[in-house]
């Protein structure tokens, strides 16, 4: 059974991101190496009134565990009927509580990022869900509604049972603007004893190990370049961190961080595994022509940064079917032999 106090750390998990963190990208980055995945957020109060239908977004297979649930809503009771109904029907590893997304029409109804704008109440609900559901529990979190303030919430959050923490180096009034500050997140973790996972800005896995912890990072004698230089913050390590839009076109790094080192064969093995994307998202949504629709965005992503990527990426944001993805797998096949 899964406990975040026995996780081998460090530990590199894939971030909760919705539509896209569904079944098919979220089982390639698992297949590639990441070690605890997270599915999109889904609504206490959709889980409760409409479970079939919202449990989709959350369903995953058995050989991506461990797999955290992440819920967000306003209210504690529900988002602890919410996550007892996913544990029974689902059994996951855990569930996370969203309260870091600072999309206007969540927080505008008390929901992510908007729980952070009265820490009293927000601790008052998370207090209710641990009573509440006795799984795996999580928060994610930003570094506070306007400003860094959440270091006593973060120890209050220990000390009623909460199992991990999961910090974004934002605060939520910066949305995705400047630069993630984990300054804040390193200050909590060593002020805590539960695992504190680091998010925000890893684009690639140097940065993955320079985040999680300098000092070791400087004994990999990699070069920094001017102006990233490490934070001089002491020998504590994170317990993980987190990568989100790191890994959109690259689940590749998950397997770049394991190694430590470059993967040089990723444009070798694009076609492999939007092929294996493409019929996964098949597969999961029973219908082709979403599933198409569904793959064009991450098809974007993938086709760049490559010698005739341009091109190939206009055809690829046209296509419809099936036989049209694989058109543009055989451009990018030919592509890679020219
Ligand atoms: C398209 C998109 C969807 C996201 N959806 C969620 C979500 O459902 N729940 C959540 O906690 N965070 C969500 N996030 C935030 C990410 O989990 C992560 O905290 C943020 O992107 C910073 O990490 P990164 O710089 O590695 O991307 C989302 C981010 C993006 C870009």
């Amino acid at each position: 059974m899964f406990r975040w106090e026995k996780i081998r750390k460090p530990v590199f998990c894939l971030a909760p991101m919705a539509e896209i963190t569904t079944l098919p990208f979220r089982s390639i980055c698992k297949s590639m190496g990441a070690d605890i995945v997270f599915t999109p957020m889904i609504s206490s109060d959709a889980v409760v009134f409409n479970p079939e239908k919202t449990l989709k977004i959350a369903e995953f297979l058995t050989k991506e565990q461990p797999v955290i649930v992440q819920i967000f809503g306003y209210d504690g009771e529900k988002i602890a009927q919410a996550a007892n109904i996913v544990d029974k029907k689902l059994k996951p590893a855990g569930i996370d509580i969203n309260m870091g997304c600072p999309a206007p029409n969540i927080t505008g109804n008390e929901c992510g990022s908007g729980l952070l704008r009265d820490l009293d109440k927000a601790l008052d609900l998370v207090k209710i869900v641990r009573k509440m559901y006795k799984g795996q529990l999580s928060v994610k979190l930003r570094l506070g509604w306007r400003e860094y303030n959440i270091k006593e919430f973060c120890q209050q959050l220990e000390k009623i049972g909460v199992d991990a923490l999961i910090i974004h180096g934002r605060t939520a009034k910066q949305k995705y603007t400047g630069h993630a500050n984990w300054q804040p997140i390193y200050d909590v973790a060593q002020s805590i004893q539960i695992p504190v996972i680091g998010n925000g800005d890893i684009m690639d896995w140097r940065m993955a190990y320079r985040l999680l912890a300098p000092s070791i990072f400087e004994g990999l004698h990699i070069v920094y370049r001017q102006n990233d230089k490490p934070l001089a913050i002491g020998d504590k390590q994170l317990a993980g961190v987190m990568i989100g839009r790191g890994a959109l076109g690259n689940p590749f790094i998950f397997k770049e961080i394991k190694g430590k080192r470059t993967y040089t064969n990723k444009f070798k093995e694009l076609p492999k595994i939007i092929h294996e994307q493409t019929l996964k998202y098949i597969e999961y949504t029973g219908n082709e022509k979403r599933a198409i629709l569904e793959m064009r965005k991450h098809l974007g992503w993938y086709i760049k940064g490559f010698a005739g990527a341009q091109e190939i990426r206009k055809k690829a944001m046209l296509v419809n079917n099936y036989q049209d993805v694989k058109m543009i797998l055989k451009e990018l096949e030919n592509n890679g032999k020219s």
